[in-house]
């Protein structure tokens, strides 16, 4: 039997993973030795994340946070993937004590966000580089990275085709929208979503917020924007899997989570530049140009030195816990 404040704290290290949108799609069942992380569908994207791999990706950082945490707990940690109602859940059961190490990634769990704003164009050095991916992978999972200025530009025509569609494509905008939170009132009420200071912008209210995006800011603005972003940074990285299945974005979320934590503590920033993976067009055009075959790309990534914004908001534990 495992203290329930134990418990209740690894939990929140759980919560500080990052999601879609922050949707923040999980829910989490506490037992005498184990936590089973759920999905919850009811926070699900079904505009930009049909299949639920982002929510799964999620899920897997999640899973990456508790696993990090038990250690610090004084528990080593069994993982078990279950199918219960045709829906995958995670069981962490917290088995015996280890020593009370200190995880090296943990102090890192508070600290990581993703930054927003336009990076530095400064390239990172081959050694912090080498750091930065060193020993984060999971079997079945692969990265290719992008750094030079000339693989950074053949990023650009599938990043803008991407966005292009997205802005073009009401149902995107809508849905959002419908998880931006234009004020610091709207986001304490609500917990989660994409706060506009956290994306470097002003809080101007639902009204305001909601009429810019949907009337001001076009696919075209939007490019626009890209272009600069893409000019000004240190590299990319695409997250991939083998089998594009519930297991192995799972797996892909704790891979992802681990570079967000080793970024953090080498004061590298990142951010996603998702769009053509999740483009099931351009998906497939990248996967014939960077001849990636077999592989599925989920999550692209740009990182560099830039300077913190603003946290984006997390639900009470107790909206989380069942
Ligand atoms: C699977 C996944 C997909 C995401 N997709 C995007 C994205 O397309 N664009 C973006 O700006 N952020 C994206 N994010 C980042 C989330 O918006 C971010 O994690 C969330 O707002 C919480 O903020 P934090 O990570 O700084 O705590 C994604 C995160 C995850 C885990």
């Amino acid at each position: 039997m495992i203290p329930e404040d134990e418990m209740l704290k690894m939990v929140k290290y759980a919560t500080k993973a990052p999601s879609g949108h922050n949707t923040q799609p999980w829910k989490f069942k506490v037992e005498s030795d184990n936590i089973t992380i759920i999905p919850d569908f009811t926070r699900a994207l079904p505009a930009v994340d049909s299949d639920n791999h982002a929510l799964y990706i999620s899920l897997g950082c999640a899973l990456e946070n508790l696993r990090i945490a038990a250690p610090v707990f004084g528990y080593d940690t069994k993982i078990e993937f279950k199918y219960i109602e045709n829906e995958l859940n995670i069981k962490v059961t917290f088995l015996g004590s280890t020593e009370n190490v200190h995880s090296d990634l943990f102090s890192f769990i508070e600290k990581r966000q993703v930054t927003r704003n336009e990076f530095q164009s400064e390239k990172l050095k081959p050694e912090v580089l080498a750091e930065l991916f060193d020993d984060i992978l999971e079997e079945g999972v692969h990265l290719k990275l992008f750094t030079s200025d000339k693989e950074i530009r053949t990023l650009t025509p599938f990043i803008i085709e991407g966005s292009n569609l997205q802005f073009n494509n009401k149902a995107f905008v809508n849905e959002l929208v419908s998880w931006c939170r234009f004020s610091e009132k709207e986001v304490l009420i609500k917990g989660d979503g994409l706060w506009s200071a956290s994306m470097g912008l002003p809080n101007i209210g639902r009204f305001v917020g909601s009429f810019i995006m949907k009337n001001l800011v076009s696919a075209k603005s939007e490019a626009k924007r890209w272009n600069k972003i893409i000019k000004k940074t240190g590299g990319f990285v695409l997250f991939m899997v083998e089998k594009n299945d519930c297991n192995n974005w799972i797996k892909l979320g704790q891979v992802f989570q681990r570079f967000g934590l080793k970024a953090t503590k080498l004061n590298i920033r990142h951010a996603h530049a998702n769009m053509p993976c999740e483009e099931q067009a351009i998906r497939e055009k990248m996967i014939k140009t960077f001849e990636l075959n077999n592989l599925t790309p989920l999550l692209l990534i740009r990182f560099g030195y830039s300077n913190p914004l603003p946290y984006s908001y997390r639900r009470k534990l107790s909206d989380v816990i069942v």
